[in-house]
């Protein structure tokens, strides 16, 4: 079974490209390398034995996506390309619509052209908003707060009425929670580009002393110790959250959304500690005020992903610190 990735040398998609391969499939990746390197491609052959074909490209490309599918008996498409920033998506609104909505819209245009009918795409819990209550079912409210969140729902929207006009069109809407970790080879991983936004990256640059201190947003919220709540979730376990999916689409029509989280909540502070015990490194830190947008607790109802995908996650918060910390060690430039 050939399966086309897009973003698939991107950090959640390369853990996705490693887990199919290790389970049979055949990989096709295309990526603009935008996010991402060429290397990426190289350590995946070293983790798997297997050199995925690879398509430098942009989604956007016409001309390139129909090459891909002329020259690849594809069956089904794991969606991750696309940008990703909420800072930037708010100063960038034009290109963050131009990059994931209209990507999608030649990739759907593309796959229905060459009667490709299976889609997983990366969706994200951010698609709640500030959630009313937690943990979160898919059925809760959907709004957003800034253009990147403002994509997913969109194209989750286009997904859905895709799916209406084109009865055979198989789609799984991923919404992950707060991917953390790393391959635990350590070859692949997280590789933020500048001052990383998210916690864990920000955190192991601290350990590796590319950062003098954590600064730790809030300490105010209605939380266990006053710090923000999220669900995170090993990327090794995402990736097989990916191959899941697969698998339901294989069995079964229609459009299904599934939250891929843990259903456990971490608050910054304890994150915190779970790294400062895996890696062996103090991370000093600093309380400063809230930043604009958060929101205090975040966690998936995981009940669907379980009854119906058979999804569970292996790795716990320690697991998640571990590998998180032995990647960024190995890797204190990221992936060049
Ligand atoms: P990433 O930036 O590491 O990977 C995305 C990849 O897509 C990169 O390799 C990039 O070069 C490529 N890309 C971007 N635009 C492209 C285009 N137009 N054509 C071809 N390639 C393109 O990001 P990630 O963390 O692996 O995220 C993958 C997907 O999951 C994204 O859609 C993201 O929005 C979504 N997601 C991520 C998180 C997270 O916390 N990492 C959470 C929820 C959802
Ligand atoms: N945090 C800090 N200091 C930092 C970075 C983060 O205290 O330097 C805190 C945040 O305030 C929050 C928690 O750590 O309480 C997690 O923050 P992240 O930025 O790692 O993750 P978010 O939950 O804010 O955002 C993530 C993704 C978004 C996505 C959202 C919802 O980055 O793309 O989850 O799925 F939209």
């Amino acid at each position: 079974m050939k399966v086309l990735v897009t973003g698939g040398t991107g950090y959640i998609g390369s853990h996705t490209c490693v887990e199919l391969i290790q389970n049979g499939y055949e990989v096709v990746i295309v990526d603009n390398l935008y996010n991402s390197s060429r290397e990426v491609l190289k350590r995946i052959e070293t983790i798997t034995g297997v050199l995925p074909k690879f398509y430098e490209a942009d989604i956007r490309d016409r001309e390139a996506m129909k090459t891909i599918f002329e020259e690849n008996d594809i069956d089904s498409v794991i969606h991750f390309a696309g940008l990703k920033a909420v800072g930037e998506s708010v100063s960038k609104p034009l290109e963050y619509y131009d990059n994931n909505i209209y990507g999608t819209l030649v990739l759907l245009e593309e796959m229905r052209a060459h009667n490709v009918n299976k889609i997983v795409f990366s969706s994200s819990a951010t698609v709640y908003g500030d959630p009313k209550e937690v943990p979160i079912p898919e059925t809760a409210e959907l709004h957003t707060t800034n253009p990147y969140g403002t994509t997913k729902l969109y194209i989750e929207q286009i997904l859905r009425d895709a799916a209406h006009a084109n009865p055979e069109l198989r789609v799984c809407l991923l919404r992950y929670f707060n991917p953390i970790g790393a391959h635990p080879s350590g070859l692949i991983g997280e590789t933020p580009n500048g001052i990383p936004n998210n916690l864990l990256p920000y955190i192991a640059q601290v350990a590796t002393g590319q950062r003098d201190y954590l600064r730790v947003w809030g300490n105010d919220y209605n939380t266990v110790d006053g710090t923000g709540v999220r669900d995170y979730i090993h990327v090794v376990d995402l990736a097989h959250g990916h191959l899941l999916a697969l698998h339901y689409l294989d069995e079964h029509e229609g459009v299904e959304t599934f939250n891929l989280g843990r259903g456990v909540g971490y608050s910054v502070l304890e994150v915190k500690n779970a790294f400062e015990r895996n890696s062996r490194v103090k991370i000093p830190y600093q309380i400063c005020p809230r930043r604009d947008g958060d929101i205090a607790e975040c966690y998936a109802d995981t009940t669907k992903a379980r009854e119906l995908l058979h999804f569970k996650a292996q790795y716990d918060i320690d697991d998640m610190c571990r590998d998180s910390w032995n990647f960024a060690s190995k890797n204190p430039d990221g992936i060049k």
